[in-house]
């Protein structure tokens, strides 16, 4: 495998040496001569490019791990599936409707795996509400939510002071859910979209802006160019309103700005027999509650572990211990995991293209819905 982005692109290492039979990390690319030292100095064996189409032609890898920033995954995608090679590609996955289209096109014409490496499907708890939908336990779903709160604005600038990715989005003016798909991707698997369901329509609202101007007025200085709100004007908080085929609501909440503690992992399920409400904070308990299983009387909450020995998700059971030596929570072992084993079999992965073309398609669409003033539209029909 190679990496071009050599940042998140490090992950990878955890898997290899979880799997070493079936990942070999051999290449990473990165325009920034000094993350490519770094890989030097760690794995002298490891062969490194500044060019990307040099690593694409090396002939010396079969696959290409994306880790580059988001606005950069599709084409680099495109790129590697054209020249003969699978793609696990970081979130998310496309911009714009047009390179999920074409990134579809890409994965038909080559034939070669594709899938995206949305971790936050396989955390523990995720992976426990999925095997509980399968196996019917809350009943029919009806309504899901999903929230990644994680302030982000102490990593908006390089060491040099200029703006990164994860800043410049803060001095774009265009508004919109620019990071949907960790609150997004597990609700869609609970809901099976694409697997019996589909997204119909979503609707963005977006608040004012105020955390980012402010951080950089408090630690740089209020004369700072960037301390004003016309500078850094996207807003801190995006919700986004989904509605499916089968009468299902969404509700995505994505704050990388706001001042508060972490809260990336906030999801809740309710469904026709049973409901499910994620932990708030690290070592909180999640909790649900199902209709004639948790204790009679007035429904009460129950810890989702009291269930665990019945409902623990099957790989977790079996692969947990592994995952979590892989580091990362255990996602980050899941992906490569499931990745290397749709390469080897042609199966598809179980995140496909069209998984995550509809998950990330809610950035274009929130952009078009936030600029209509909050108005539904639609959602492409990417899978028939
Ligand atoms: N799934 C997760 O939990 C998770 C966690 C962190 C980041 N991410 C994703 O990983 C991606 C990267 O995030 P990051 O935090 O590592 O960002 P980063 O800015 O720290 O790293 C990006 C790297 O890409 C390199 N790069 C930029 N343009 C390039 C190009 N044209 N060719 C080659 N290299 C190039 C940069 O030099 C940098 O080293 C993002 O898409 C982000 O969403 C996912």
């Amino acid at each position: 495998m190679g990496v071009v982005g050599g940042n998140r692109g490090g992950c990878v290492v955890g898997a290899e040496r979880v799997l070493p039979d079936k990942v070999r990390l051999s290449a990473v690319c990165d325009i920034d001569e000094t993350v490519l030292e770094r890989w030097r100095r760690d794995q002298p064996d490891l062969k490194t490019y500044a060019r990307y189409e040099d690593m694409l032609g090396s002939g010396e890898i079969d696959a290409v791990f994306v880790a580059t920033p988001p606005a950069l995954h599709a084409e680099q995608a495109v790129q590697a599936l054209q020249a003969g090679l699978h793609v696990l590609s970081e979130v998310y996955a496309a911009t714009t409707i047009e390179d999920c289209w074409r990134l579809i096109e890409a994965v038909r014409a080559s034939g070669k795996t594709y899938m995206m490496a949305e971790n936050y499907c396989y955390t523990r708890p995720n992976m426990m509400v999925l095997n509980m939908v399968r196996q019917g336990v809350l009943g029919e779903p009806t309504y899901a939510e999903g929230a990644y709160i994680h302030d982000c604005r102490s990593l908006m600038f390089d060491p040099d002071g200029s703006l990164n990715w994860r800043g410049r989005s803060r001095a774009n003016p265009v508004q919109g859910n620019w990071y949907p798909t960790h609150s997004l991707g597990p609700v869609a698997q609970w809901l099976g979209i694409h697997r019996g369901d589909r997204m119909v329509s979503t609707a963005t609202f977006v608040t004012r802006a105020e955390g980012g101007w402010r951080y950089v007025a408090e630690h740089m200085g209020s004369d700072h160019p960037l301390a004003s709100p016309n500078r850094m004007p996207a807003g801190d908080s995006a919700t986004t309103v989904i509605t499916t085929r089968r009468g299902c609501v969404i509700v995505l909440r994505v704050d990388s700005a706001s001042p508060r503690p972490h809260n990336m992992t906030h999801y809740v399920l309710q469904g026709t027999s049973g409901s499910y409400l994620s932990e708030r904070w690290h070592g909180e308990s999640p909790l649900v509650w199902i209709k004639d299983r948790s204790p009679e009387g007035e429904p009460q909450w129950q810890s989702l572990w009291e269930l665990a020995d019945d409902f623990e998700h099957p790989r977790w059971k079996a692969e947990g211990e592994t995952a979590q030596a892989a580091g990362h929570g255990g996602g980050d072992y899941f992906v490569v995991a499931d990745f290397i084993q749709a390469v080897l079999t042609g199966e598809p992965p179980p995140i496909d293209v069209y998984d995550a073309v509809a998950w990330s398609s809610i950035v274009p669409l929130s952009i078009e819905s936030v600029s209509r003033g909050g108005e539904p539209v639609d959602v492409p029909l990417f899978r028939a």
